[in-house]
């Protein structure tokens, strides 16, 4: 059956649809619905077939936990078994927000739901549809992102469409997200907290409210045989059909090379793909471009990224190739989700 597709606007929250977007996840089915990062796929986090159906739904290993969503800070202490002091700062400061903590789990919350973990990862979205569909379900959302695993994670009801539209019950359409990349995830199952996966919330906006802070170091591209501890991290991931580089340097020197690249392959009878931004995507004159955004709004690129990876995949591109994205803010994340896109081929041009 076709998932029912139903439009929402934050300022006008229709009582009735939400209701009965809620039911459908009281009774064990699938909604998926927008948040300020992606969108999510959700099921009834305290029902572990719930959670067995996300996983089947998204094709996504059992053993990859899922994010449990809450609209009540008091909601909280009743799915985890202890709060350090550092996680309730991070909570007063952030939720709601794009911040999801790690916690050791109270016996509630189902090991289907923590892909057997004894920790669960929980978040407090700002998204009114959100907050108004998870009071509805009953206080617990468990929500991946709602994409078919692998694929980049949708940022627009259409692109959930594309990948579940068959699988799950419901669709609440609340028009293109604001951020764009995941919620950053931060682990306080250690001494010291440590950042899983960077997102809007950076890693120097963690430091400056706690101190000591640390990144995974299976996140850190020099230190590849290190196991991320997020099970999510080490999957392949929003990669697009064509094989994407990413190439960095001073902008004329990769404006050059990618040129180069685009006219090879056109001596070939074939088009690559090529990710640019408002202020270069003039100087390529061959190959299919597609502007991210403006460097100078950084938030525009963030914004974008997983649509243009999705877009190319209705591109005929023998190659992508992309600008790098070390933008001051969220160029930690956003170059994170690019490389992971890229299985982290990167070429200098300098
Ligand atoms: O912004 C977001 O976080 C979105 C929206 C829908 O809220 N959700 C999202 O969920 O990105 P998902 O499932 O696509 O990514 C969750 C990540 C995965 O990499 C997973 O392995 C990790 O969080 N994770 C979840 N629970 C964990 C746990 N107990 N310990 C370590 N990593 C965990
Ligand atoms: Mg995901």
């Amino acid at each position: 059956m076709r998932a029912e597709v139903v439009e929402m606007w934050a300022d006008y929250i229709d009582p009735e649809a939400i209701e009965r977007a809620g039911r459908i996840l009281k009774e064990g089915g699938l909604v998926a619905f927008p948040t300020e990062t992606v969108y999510g796929l959700g099921g009834n986090a305290l029902d572990p077939r719930a959670s067995m159906k996300i996983y089947a739904a998204k094709g996504r290993p059992s053993d990859n936990p899922l994010i449990v969503h809450i609209a009540e800070m008091d909601k909280l202490a009743e799915i985890v078994s202890r709060i350090p002091d550092e996680a309730r700062i991070l909570a007063e400061r952030f939720w709601p927000g794009p911040l999801t903590m790690i916690l050791p789990k109270a016996d509630k919350v189902p090991k289907e739901t923590t892909g057997g973990l004894d920790s669960v990862a929980v978040r407090f979205p700002s998204d009114k549809i959100a907050q108004e569909l998870i009071k509805a379900a009953g206080g617990y959302v468990a929500a991946p992102s709602a994409n078919t695993s692998g694929r980049p994670s949708p940022t627009k009801a259409e692109h959930v469409e594309e990948d579940l539209g068959d699988a799950i019950d419901m669709i609440i359409d609340g028009g293109q997200v604001g951020i764009g990349l995941e919620s950053t995830i931060v682990d306080f199952t250690d001494e010291i907290p440590v950042v899983l996966r960077p997102g809007y919330i950076s890693l120097e906006m963690l430091q400056e409210i706690l101190g000591e802070v640390r990144m995974d170091k299976g996140l850190l591209i020099t230190e590849c045989n290190v196991r991320p501890k997020a099970p999510g991290m080490k999957y392949r991931h929003y990669a697009p059909a064509a094989d994407l580089t990413i190439i960095e340097g001073n902008e004329a020197a990769v404006i050059g090379r990618i040129n180069q690249f685009a006219a090879d392959a056109e001596k070939r009878g074939m088009q690559v793909g090529i990710i640019a931004t408002d202020e270069t995507a003039e100087k390529y004159p061959s190959g299919i471009v597609k502007s991210i955004g403006s460097r100078e709004d950084e938030d525009s690129i963030g914004r974008h990224l997983f649509e243009v990876l999705r877009e190319f995949d209705h591109c005929n591109v023998c190659a992508i190739y992309s600008e790098a994205f070390y933008t001051p803010r969220i160029g930690q994340a956003i170059m994170n989700r690019l490389l992971k896109a890229a299985g982290h081929k990167i070429i200098s041009a300098s």
